[in-house]
């Protein structure tokens, strides 16, 4: 599992640089054929948005969208790919997908991806994460066009110390809950498949990659037990937002920031073996806050007298107090960094989610804020 450091010495973008996402970066994507699971879903969406802006040619496999409404529908998603609807568990259904679409690039964000419903249900939320990333994997080793391969993991997937340092890529894997560790056991899948089957003889495709981003906040996020959908949701019907842990802290970050650095990792991977990897995306370390800072924002930011209160659920399994990413690595390999904070994050949610409320163009806005992030 440990990972060379070797490449980051050899001629790589230093830190100082900063990730350039100009034309020249869309255009790569123009006409690409990508195969997502998960499509459906909140980073799904937003990728495949991003992707069909750029003109690339997106299959999307996965179940129905896992909320309602749905910003898949907002945006026409069956509109914008070839839309597979099924299950990642189904092996056979999977593969004849990925053969058939014949991709260069294969993104892996299906997951079961709540902490609190993988304590309601650990078996299919092991099935899912662990099975499906099984599943995409030996897809893609019988695929032999695929150049470039994303693992769509998450912070955390560390053994958690409950302390105050990022965790870096080299730490133990080990989460604590079913989700967690869940994605811990993908990581190792997708390690043992890197090691095992590609860059060897017969397989083509050497580009095996994981991302382990942190929490994501942005417009158009419907799922239930996640603050700031929980923040929206009591704001647009006008009543008090209830907090379940004040105390815990969190990377957030603004969808996008994971999303481009998914984009990021697949093209430059493709473009060059050696740049694919096991990479933290996060945010800066002051971004790292307290949920209830975090809410105490939002409220400022929306107004209307909107305000929380600190209430513990009847169900309250253990979940992390403190979680922090380090991401020199990727900052020192790509020169990638963030480009909003989550103050601006939040102005973000904002702006979508009054847009949406007015019965606005959502889909605009999200071109509009795409354009305005890789402007940053
Ligand atoms: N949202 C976050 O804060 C966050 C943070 C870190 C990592 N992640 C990871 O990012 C990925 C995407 O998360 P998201 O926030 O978009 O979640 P989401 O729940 O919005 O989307 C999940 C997607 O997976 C699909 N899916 C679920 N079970 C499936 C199955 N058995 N077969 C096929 N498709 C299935 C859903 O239909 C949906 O398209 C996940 O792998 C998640 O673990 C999310």
């Amino acid at each position: 599992m440990a990972e060379s450091w070797k490449h980051c010495d050899e001629g790589l973008p230093s830190a100082t640089r900063k990730y350039v996402y100009d034309d020249d970066f869309f255009a790569f994507f123009k006409g690409k054929k990508i195969f997502i699971t998960g499509v459906s879903g909140f980073k799904g969406s937003w990728m495949l948005k991003i992707l069909s802006d750029a003109g690339a040619d997106v299959t999307g496999y996965s179940l129905k969208s896992p909320t309602d409404p749905a910003l898949f529908d907002l945006i026409e998603g069956t509109k914008l790919c070839r839309f597979i609807e099924g299950d990642v568990r189904d092996f056979d259904a999977l593969c004849s997908a990925v053969k058939e679409a014949e991709p260069e690039i294969v993104i892996h964000l299906a997951a079961q991806p709540i902490v609190r419903e993988s304590y309601l249900n650990p078996v299919y939320t092991y099935e899912t994460n662990v099975m499906g990333t099984v599943h995409i994997l030996e897809a893609v080793r019988n695929c032999p066009g695929v150049k470039s391969f994303l693992n769509v993991t998450t912070d955390k997937v560390y053994f958690n110390n409950e302390w105050e340092w990022g965790y870096r890529e080299d730490d133990p894997l080990d989460g604590f809950d079913p989700y967690s560790n869940s994605k811990s056991c993908s990581e190792l899948v997708t390690h043992s498949y890197k090691n095992s089957f590609f860059g060897k003889q017969g397989y083509s495709l050497a580009a095996v990659s994981t991302a382990r981003a942190g929490n994501v906040i942005g417009g158009g996020d419907f799922a239930k037990d996640r603050i700031i959908p929980d923040c929206v949701r009591a704001a647009s019907s006008k009543e008090t937002v209830i907090v379940r842990n004040p105390y815990s802290t969190r990377p957030y970050q603004h969808v996008l920031e994971p999303v481009m650095a998914y984009l990021m990792i697949v093209k430059e991977s493709y473009l060059g073996v050696e740049k694919s990897g096991y990479y933290n995306v996060g945010p800066d370390e002051n971004d790292c806050v307290t949920t209830g800072d975090l809410v105490d924002m939002f409220c400022e930011k929306w107004g209307d007298g909107l305000s929380w209160i600190n209430k513990a659920a009847a169900f309250s399994p253990h979940e992390a107090g403190l979680l922090k990413l380090d991401c020199s690595k990727i900052k020192r390999v790509f020169g990638w960094r963030p480009r909003w904070n989550v103050s601006q994050a939040l102005d973000k949610v904002v702006e979508w989610t009054k847009v949406y409320l007015a019965g606005g163009d959502v889909s605009a806005e999200m071109s509009r804020e795409i354009k305005e992030y890789c402007g940053t």
